[in-house]
């Protein structure tokens, strides 16, 4: 039998929901459901965007390049050095660059806006890069 703690204490360990929209370079905005915890780089996975991200989240291979618009600069942590090293192998990274790795969903990144930056798409099918032209 359960007690009104336990309840409590169970629905206080339900993640909550957040938001997370991705803007492609074709154009289209991707809103996807994030959870804390999880990368930007994960959730971008999981929600079936065409993310290259291909080490997988160790920060190695700078294949999850987005950018952050001015008004969220601010309130993501500061790049790790190691971060800021990778991006600088990015010829097309500027001030604004992140490895959406990196990016680690918190309740106070509620509503992030990334733009997942040509440089970092799978577009085997030209779906993505044809489309911005
Ligand atoms: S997935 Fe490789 S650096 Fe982000």
């Amino acid at each position: 039998m359960s007690t009104t703690r336990e309840i409590d204490d169970a629905q206080s360990t339900e993640p909550t929901l957040l938001g997370l929209e991705v803007q492609l370079a074709d154009g289209a905005v991707h809103k996807i459901d994030a959870a804390a915890g999880y990368s930007a780089m994960e959730l971008m996975r999981a929600a079936g965007l065409p993310i290259k991200a291909e080490c997988g989240g160790s920060g190695v291979c700078a294949t999850c390049h987005c950018r952050v618009p001015l008004e969220w600069a601010d309130r993501l942590p500061a790049p790790a050095n190691d971060e800021i090293d990778k991006l600088d192998e990015i010829p097309s990274a500027d001030d604004r660059s992140r490895l959406s790795c990196q990016i680690q969903m918190t309740d106070a990144l509620d509503g992030l806006v990334l733009e997942l930056q040509p440089d970092s798409l799978d577009d085997r099918d030209g779906r993505y890069l044809d489309a911005a032209e």
